[in-house]
């Protein structure tokens, strides 16, 4: 597991807050110069205003960063954000220009997958922001190019597509024979959700092929991502799996990963008070002799070995 880089306080200016999908929205922020590169699994912590409530920080995963200018333009971070409850409603109401209270970056990062093996990244929920970034960084798509909104053509009738133009194609080929992405496959992005609606195609990293999957059967095949993920998982002999979404997905998803003999890394989500490791507040329990660990400081990606599945919520 790599060691999780320096942690900054500091305040970060917004350059964009929109809807994206149903309930979801894509929060961009100037980059501070003296944090140190957000990477695909990190978070960062944000105060929503300076006013007492809501006191406590929150975190999200970062979903994509651009790199600034030689110029010395700055670069920019992105975070996808559910609406859910105080803070998240006060932060869309967020505008430009304004600035955030900010503790960045936290926590370790996804692994690279090991050599020879297909990366598999499941997202559900507000876990499709950290997987979208792992995704674009594995396809070596470049922070900039997305895909035109337009949910039909992205994905085909039975769920699946495979989203490589020529450009991120052979920007995948070209990694796959020395660093392990799949004798030249590129990643596979699975994204699951309840319905269709919440998934924010726009932001779909081009690049990886693509299994999409919806309770309503509105985007992809109809049911859970890990059924419509069975087939593919069926025919790859070496694969390298990541998830990041609610629990029941990522119980299904290490339930697979048993049965396949594949390493897995979860990236999981405790609510958090103090996110740098001295509160105990956002601990799960694990196999191993520390009992709890602590998903802000020794996570939130964990192998899903280490994780002591019987004890954790059924519908975190
Ligand atoms: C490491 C990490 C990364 C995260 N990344 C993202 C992200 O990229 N995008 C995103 O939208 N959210 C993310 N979250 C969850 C996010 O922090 C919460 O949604 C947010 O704190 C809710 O604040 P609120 O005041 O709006 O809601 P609250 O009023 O605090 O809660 C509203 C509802 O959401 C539930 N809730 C609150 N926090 C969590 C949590 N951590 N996990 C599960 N349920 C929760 C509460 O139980 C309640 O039902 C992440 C959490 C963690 C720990
Ligand atoms: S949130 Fe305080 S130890 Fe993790």
């Amino acid at each position: 597991m790599l060691a999780p880089k320096p942690m900054r306080h500091c305040y970060a200016t917004i350059v964009g807050n929109r809807p994206v999908s149903e309930g979801y929205y894509e929060l961009t922020i100037e980059w501070p110069r003296r944090a140190a590169r957000p990477e695909p699994g990190q978070f960062l912590t944000l105060r929503v205003s300076p006013d007492p409530v809501p006191l406590l920080r929150r975190p999200f995963a970062f979903s994509g960063f651009d790199e600034g200018g030689s110029d010395g333009a700055p670069g920019h971070a992105r975070i996808l954000y559910e609406r859910r409850g105080r803070a998240t409603r006060a932060l869309t109401a967020a505008t430009p220009g304004e600035t955030l209270d900010i503790l960045a970056p936290l926590g370790n990062r996804f692994p690279e997958p090991g050599a020879g093996r297909r990366p598999v990244l499941i997202a559900g929920g507000v876990g499709m922001g950290p997987i979208f970034y792992w995704a674009e960084r594995l396809a070596g798509s470049g922070a900039e190019i997305r895909l035109a909104a337009d949910t039909g053509s992205r994905a085909g009738g039975d769920g699946t597509r495979n989203a490589g133009g020529s450009r991120n194609t052979t920007g995948t080929a070209g990694r796959a024979g020395g660093d392990g992405t799949g004798a030249g496959k590129p990643p596979v992005l699975a994204v699951g959700a309840q319905r269709g609606a919440i998934v924010p195609t726009e932001l779909l990293p081009e690049g990886p092929e693509l299994v999409l999957a919806s309770d309503d059967g509105s985007l992809g095949t109809h049911g859970t991502v890990m059924d419509a993920l069975g087939p593919l998982l069926a025919e790859e002999d070496q694969v390298e799996l990541y998830a990041c979404g609610p629990m029941p997905m990522l119980r299904a998803a290490h339930e697979a990963a048993e049965r396949l003999g594949a390493p897995l890394w979860v990236s999981m989500e405790q609510t958090m008070g103090c996110a740098v490791g001295a509160c105990m507040g956002c601990t799960v329990r694990v196999n191993d002799e520390r009992v709890y660990a602590r998903v802000c400081t020794e996570g939130p990606v964990f192998p899903s070995t280490e994780i002591d599945w019987a004890s954790a919520p059924e519908n975190a």
